[in-house]
C-alpha cells in the first residue's frame, strides 16, 4: 500500500510541477475540463492517507532502531541510512505537506522548491531499500517457511520448534496486535483521514470536512479564494474606473470594461482547482480569450502572456499554449453574478485543466507572441 501511494504522490506531483513549465512541442490538454481536478485531487488525498499508513509500518519496525550492534557490515550500514533517509524525507515530506493544506505555512522554505526535491530523495530512497531487500524479498516470495506452518498447526507443547526444552511452559500470548487488528486500525486511520479530507473537493462529504479547510461555501459566489485583493495589493486599482485591458500584437488595441460587457456572451462550466487540493465546480461567463488574440493578429497556435495588475507574485503572470488557448475565457461573471473583487473583477482567466494559480486575476494585459 505504502509504494502504491507514494508512486502515485510521485507521478501525480509530477504532473502538478507540468502544470508550471509546460513544454511549447507537449502543452497541457484541455479536455477532459476536470483532468487536474482529479490528478491533484488525488496527491493531496492519497498523501494524507499515508500519513496513518506510515506511522502503522514504523510500529510495526521500531524495535529494530534498538537493536546491537548497531551496524553489523558494510552493507548493513548502507541499508541503515537509506532507511533513515527514507524515513526522514517520508516525515517531513507528510507533515509539511498536511500543514500546507490545512494553510500552515509554519516554515520559513520555499514549499515547493523543498517538496520537489524531498519527493526525489523519498522515491529514490525507497528504491535503494527496495533494492537492497531485493534478496530478502526473493527469499521470502520463494521459501515454503515450513517452521511457519508446523508453528500454527501444531499445539504448542508438541511442537518441535517452538521451545527446546520438554516440558517448558509456553509463554503468555504477546499484547500485540494481531494482523486483523493491524489492519483494521490502519484501514480505520486511512478512512478517517480520508473522509475528513475529502469534503474540499466532493460536495455531499463537506459538512464532515474537519480537515478540509477550503470548502465552496466558505467563498464569495460560492468559490474559495486562496489570495484576496487586499493580500494582491489591488483593492484600489482593480476598481478604477479608468481600468482598460491592453492588447499587444501585430495589432495593437485596448478594451475598456463596457465593451468586454458587449462581447462577453460565452459561458461554460470549468473548476477551479487549487494546486493545495482543493476544487469546485463553477459556471462562468466571458469573452473567448481567442476572438481577443485574432483580434490583435494572432491565432490558436500563439503563446499568450496574460499579465494581472498584482505587482511582485510570481503568479502575476502566466503563459497560456496549445489546446488552452482556444478553450480558455476572459471572464467577467462567475455564477451568474459580476465577477467578486477576490475572484478578479474587472476581469480574470479561466482555462479548464488548470490549476486556479495559473488562472490569473486582475487582468492589466495580454501579450500574444
Ligand atoms: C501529506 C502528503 C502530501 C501533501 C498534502 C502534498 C501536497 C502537495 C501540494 C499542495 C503540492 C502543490 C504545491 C504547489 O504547487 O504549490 C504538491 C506538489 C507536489 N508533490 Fe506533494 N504532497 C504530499 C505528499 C507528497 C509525496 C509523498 C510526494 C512524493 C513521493 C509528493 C510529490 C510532489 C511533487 C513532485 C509535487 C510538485 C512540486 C512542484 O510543483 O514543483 N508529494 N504536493
Amino acid at each position: 500500500m505504502l509504494a502504491i501511494f507514494f508512486g502515485t504522490c510521485f507521478v501525480t506531483g509530477l504532473l502538478s510541477h507540468y502544470q508550471y513549465q509546460p513544454w511549447a512541442w507537449l502543452p497541457e490538454p484541455a479536455s477532459p475540463v476536470w483532468l487536474y481536478r482529479v490528478t491533484q485531487g488525488t496527491h493531496v488525498i492519497t498523501g494524507i492517507a499515508t500519513l496513518p499508513l506510515v506511522l502503522v509500518k514504523l510500529w510495526s519496525v521500531y524495535p529494530n532502531l534498538f537493536r546491537w550492534p548497531a551496524v553489523t557490515s558494510l552493507k548493513h550500514a548502507a541499508e541503515r541510512l537509506s532507511v533513515f533517509v527514507l524515513v526522514a524525507s517520508a516525515l517531513v515530506q507528510l507533515t509539511t505537506g498536511f500543514l500546507n493544506v490545512l494553510n500552515w505555512y509554519a516554515w520559513p522554505w520555499d514549499f515547493v522548491a523543498v517538496h520537489r526535491f524531498l519527493a526525489y530523495v523519498l522515491i529514490g530512497s525507497i528504491l535503494l531499500h527496495v533494492g537492497l531487500k531485493l534478496p530478502d524479498i526473493r527469499y521470502g516470495l520463494q521459501a515454503r517457511l515450513p517452521q511457519a506452518d508446523v508453528l500454527t498447526e501444531t499445539p504448542w507443547d508438541q511442537n518441535p520448534l517452538a521451545h527446546s526444552n520438554a516440558g517448558e511452559v509456553p509463554p503468555p500470548p504477546t499484547p500485540a496486535l494481531t494482523r486483523r487488528g493491524v489492519l483494521v486500525a490502519a484501514g480505520a486511520g486511512v478512512g478517517a483521514v480520508v473522509v475528513t479530507s475529502i469534503g474540499q473537493t466532493v460536495a455531499p462529504l463537506e459538512p464532515v470536512g474537519l480537515l478540509a479547510v477550503r470548502q465552496w461555501n466558505k467563498g464569495p459566489q460560492r468559490v474559495p479564494v486562496n489570495t484576496t485583493a487586499q493580500q494582491a495589493g489591488v483593492q484600489a486599482v482593480a476598481v478604477d474606473q479608468r481600468w482598460t485591458l491592453q492588447v499587444n500584437g501585430r495589432t495593437p488595441f485596448t478594451v475598456t470594461l463596457a465593451e468586454l460587457d458587449d462581447l462577453a456572451r460565452s459561458e461554460a462550466d470549468l473548476p477551479i482547482t487549487c494546486v493545495e487540493g482543493w476544487s469546485v465546480g463553477a459556471h462562468w461567463r466571458g469573452i473567448p480569450l481567442l476572438d481577443l488574440v485574432a483580434r490583435a493578429g494572432g491565432d490558436a497556435g500563439s503563446r499568450v502572456e496574460v499579465i494581472s495588475l498584482q505587482q511582485g507574485s510570481q503568479f502575476a503572470r502566466s503563459t497560456v499554449l496549445g489546446p488552452q488557448v482556444s478553450a480558455a475565457l476572459l471572464a467577467t461573471h462567475l455564477n451568474g453574478e459580476r465577477l467578486n473583487l477576490d475572484h478578479g473583477y474587472p476581469l480574470r482567466l479561466i482555462a479548464p485543466n488548470r490549476a486556479g494559480v495559473l488562472n490569473t486575476k486582475w487582468l492589466a494585459r495580454i501579450e500574444v507572441v
